[in-house]
């Protein structure tokens, strides 16, 4: 059925979902830079109700719930990654979120929030005008969606890193690049058209440059592919011996990276878009 993302809805349920939720915490760390700078440009004191798309684990939402008492809702279409966050959620004693299932392209909204935020999660649909125009009716007219985006593949490393593996070993590797998935809204051009033509105003966008930090290759190279999924399977079922040549292709590439203790630190840089709704 168009519209209903179904390949996606299942990678983030079937393949994906497990992985992230393992690496929740972890995910978080890598992103507390770009979160909590966003997070420091939002008029607090204006925010009656917040929604977190395509939520996940919650990370952004938790972050969210640092700065405002105000009802949050994460929405997402991963059972397990929702799991995860109604768990930390509890765990923080946070009675303000609460997290639903919904594929955002299509879902109805129950009510119009002040706030609409999403970090890394809007890149991923099938059909980005019908989405983006079903996003804005999460918000009140004067309401704002803002949110973190990966800018172009060649201002982060990390991805065509991994799939230089992906590219030697696997017969269908997927491809970065334009179209869904993390850099779906990279270019800032057609994102911005996106949203005008979504009934937005003209958004205002701030670039993010900071570095995913790991402690070792061993764990960049562990966190990223359990992150992957497909990834993380598809090494777990070779060979030991293609799995030790695929380790030494991965430190190879890491080296460049890693300082004297064997921290890598590996550039990133985000888009933070905010858009009116008209
Ligand atoms: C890269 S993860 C980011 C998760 C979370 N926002 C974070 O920062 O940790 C992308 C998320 O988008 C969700 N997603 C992608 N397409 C979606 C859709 N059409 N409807 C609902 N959720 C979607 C996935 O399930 C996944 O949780």
């Amino acid at each position: 059925m168009r519209g209903a993302n179904n390949d996606s809805q299942r990678y983030w349920n079937e393949v994906a979902g497990a992985g992230w939720a393992r690496q929740a915490e972890v995910v978080d760390r890598l992103f507390a830079d770009p979160t909590q700078r966003a997070l420091d440009t939002i008029d607090w004191s204006q925010v009656r109700s917040v929604v977190d798309l395509a939520c996940g684990c919650g990370g952004l939402a938790l972050a969210a719930a640092q700065r405002t008492s105000s009802p949050i809702w994460g929405m997402d279409f991963s059972e397990p990654m929702l799991e995860c966050a109604r768990q930390r959620a509890r765990a923080a004693g946070l009675k303000q979120l609460e997290f639903r299932v919904a594929e955002l392209q299509t879902a109805g909204f129950d009510h119009e929030s002040d706030l609409v935020l999403s970090r890394f999660g809007l890149s991923f649909f099938e059909d980005p005008p019908l989405a983006f125009r079903n996003l804005g009716t999460a918000l009140r007219r004067g309401g704002v969606l803002a949110f973190l985006t990966w800018t172009p593949v060649e201002e982060n490393p990390l991805f065509s890193l991994f799939a230089q593996v992906m590219d030697r070993y696997m017969d269908k590797p997927p491809q970065l690049g334009s179209g869904p998935g993390p850099f779906g809204l990279a270019d800032l051009e057609q994102t911005r058209a996106l949203l005008e033509g979504a009934g937005f105003d003209t958004p205002e966008v701030e670039r993010y440059a900071f570095d995913l930090i790991y402690p070792s290759p061993a764990v960049a190279w562990s966190t990223q592919s359990d992150l992957s999924g497909r990834l993380g399977a598809f090494v777990a079922a070779q060979s030991p011996e293609i799995r030790g040549e695929i380790t030494q292709i991965v430190k190879t590439a890491l080296n460049p990276y890693a300082d004297a203790s064997g921290q890598v630190a590996i550039p990133a840089a985000t888009w933070w878009i905010k858009a009116q709704r008209s």
